[in-house]
């Protein structure tokens, strides 16, 4: 009995040799599977990323998870992009509004709330010198409340006049005249003090491009009784809007958007282009939808776990191409052999952020 006993006892303890020798097998051929997926990978991009770097990825996402803090976004990754766009009619728009500053009282600079450090344009900010500002917070819509906030805060602790707007609605344009009244009362006063009293105060409305200037000018036109002027031959081509609200005539003077040059920290320019002030023309769209996946990633919003169907587990244990590819699928947006279509994709995901269908997102807060 003992003998037959140690016999089955051999004879599993061979059979689990066996299977582990099975199982090493097996284990070799989904590494040998994992190799192959990765070089036929269509885009290439896996063949370049280690497992052991994912690994620590994963594990850096576990740890950050357990301490609650957000999973880092960092600078720069594979899916960077060079961005730049400073057309030549730009140079000619800067050229005017620097020839043009002298006209006016006051600078309004419209910004947009979502990246309010990023939409000011640097050149702007040296060419309006000393000469009375307002910071228009536009598309505060879009934004995370509580950091627009903080930005007011910010704004006004360095004894910058700030507004919070929403254009779309018109939120916050009431107080648009009273702000300009108040930058420049010790001109008024000075004005009141020589009798001269009906003087109307000129204002430069300027910002980047695509940051809500028009929508602005529209919107303050129907509030307040607005006449739109051509005044050729003192400032040709210009165009001035006249309101009249409180008892004072404010001028509003247009200008195109403007960018400037060159963007020092290309985290800027990346965050322009996400927002739509950096036209999609000029980048890879794919490349920086992926990025903007690297940063949702990082800090999931409800919105875009719930839009997409994504599990948190889901958003961040996958890499931002994978990503995009499962977002493309779960869209039904395929191409033949059912492929993920995620051209498609990357356009969709942007068009939804830029809405703020993924959440209202602040891409920057303040120090
Ligand atoms: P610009 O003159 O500075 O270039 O900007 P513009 O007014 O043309 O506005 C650019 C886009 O931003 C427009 O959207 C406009 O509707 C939108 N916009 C402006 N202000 C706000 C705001 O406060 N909130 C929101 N949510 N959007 C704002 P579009 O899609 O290009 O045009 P449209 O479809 O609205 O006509």
């Amino acid at each position: 009995m003992k003998k037959q006993a140690a016999a089955v006892k051999e004879g599993s303890g061979v059979k689990n040799m066996k299977q582990t020798k099975g199982s090493k097998k097996a284990i070799r051929g989904k590494r040998e599977r994992y190799a192959q997926k990765n070089a036929s990978d269509r885009s290439g991009r896996r063949q370049e990323r280690k497992p052991s770097a994912i690994k620590a990825q994963h594990a850096e996402a576990r740890r950050s998870r357990r301490e609650k803090r957000p999973v880092e976004y960092t600078q720069q990754s594979e899916n960077s992009q060079y961005i730049q766009w400073f057309p030549g009619h730009m140079t000619r728009t800067k050229r005017k509004i620097q020839a043009d500053l002298k006209l006016v009282d006051a600078v309004a600079e419209i910004i947009d709330a979502r990246v309010p450090l990023s939409s000011r344009n640097p050149d702007l900010t040296g060419m309006i010198g000393s000469k009375p500002r307002i910071i228009l917070m536009n598309k505060c819509d879009l934004a995370d409340p509580r950091a627009t906030k903080q930005w007011a805060e910010y704004f006004r602790s360095r004894g910058i006049r700030a507004i919070e707007l929403d254009c779309k609605t018109g939120a916050g344009i009431g107080s648009f005249t009273s702000a300009v009244r108040d930058v420049l009362s010790d001109k008024l006063e000075a004005w009141r003090a020589k009798g001269m009293v009906n003087r109307s105060l000129r204002v430069m409305i300027v910002g980047i491009p695509n940051v809500g200037k028009s929508t602005f000018i529209n919107r303050i036109s129907k509030t307040s009784k607005a006449k739109t002027e051509d005044r050729p031959g003192v400032t040709r081509g210009n165009q001035w809007f006249t309101l009249t609200s409180g008892g004072v005539t404010v001028e509003l003077l247009d200008t195109p958007g403007v960018l400037w040059p060159r963007f020092d920290d290309q985290i800027v320019g990346e965050r322009l282009a996400f927002t739509g002030a950096v036209k999609d023309d000029v980048t890879d769209t794919e490349q920086l939808s992926l990025r903007l996946l690297e940063y949702m990633k990082s800090r999931p919003t409800k919105a875009f776990l719930e839009r997409f169907s994504l599990s948190g587990e889901e958003a961040e244990s996958l890499a931002a191409h994978e990503l995009l590819e499962v977002i493309a699928k779960k869209r039904g947006m395929l191409v033949s052999g059912g492929e993920a279509d995620t051209e498609r994709a990357a356009v969709m995901v942007l068009d939804e952020f830029r809405a703020a269908k993924l959440g209202r997102i602040t891409l920057e807060l303040p120090e």
